[in-house]
């Protein structure tokens, strides 16, 4: 008996890992479709409005070829880490000045980490 409900804790726990991270990547992607979908893909090489984000977290700001970026956004010198999103996305205009996204930044702080953690998967 004991052995029985041991075995069934273990399940139950390992039901809760997988569980955690599904639900984040849902919350990301519904966030990401809401506020960022109509000018951006996270498919490789796919532009829209935007530049493709596949591959954007942790890399320096201007690199998808093809894309015509404004200058306040080519010579920024940022990279796309985890802090810099965070202000980025709160507020572009402010962490990027001149910057070309029209966009007047994602304030809800849950929905704003479930895109970041989003972006991250985008590779
Ligand atoms: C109205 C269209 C629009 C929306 C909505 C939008 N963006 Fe953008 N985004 C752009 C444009 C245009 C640029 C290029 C900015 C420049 O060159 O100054 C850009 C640039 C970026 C960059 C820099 C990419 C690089 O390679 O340097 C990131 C990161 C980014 N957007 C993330 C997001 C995220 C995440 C969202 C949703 C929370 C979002 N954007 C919503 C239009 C948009």
């Amino acid at each position: 008996m004991k052995r029985i409900l041991s075995t069934a804790a273990v399940l139950a726990l390992a039901g809760l890992a997988f569980a955690a991270p599904a639900r984040a990547d849902e919350a990301g992607e519904k966030a990401f479709k809401k506020h960022c979908a109509t000018c951006h893909t996270v498919e490789a090489g796919k532009n829209r409005v935007g530049p493709s984000l596949h591959g954007v977290f942790g890399r320096p700001a201007g690199q998808v070829a093809g894309f015509k970026y404004s200058d306040a956004n080519a010579k920024s010198g940022v990279t796309f880490d985890e802090k810099f999103l965070e202000t980025y996305l709160t507020d572009p205009k402010a962490a990027m000045p001149g910057n070309k996204m029209v966009f007047n930044g994602v304030r809800n702080e849950n929905e704003r980490k479930a895109i970041i953690e989003y972006l991250k998967e985008a590779k």
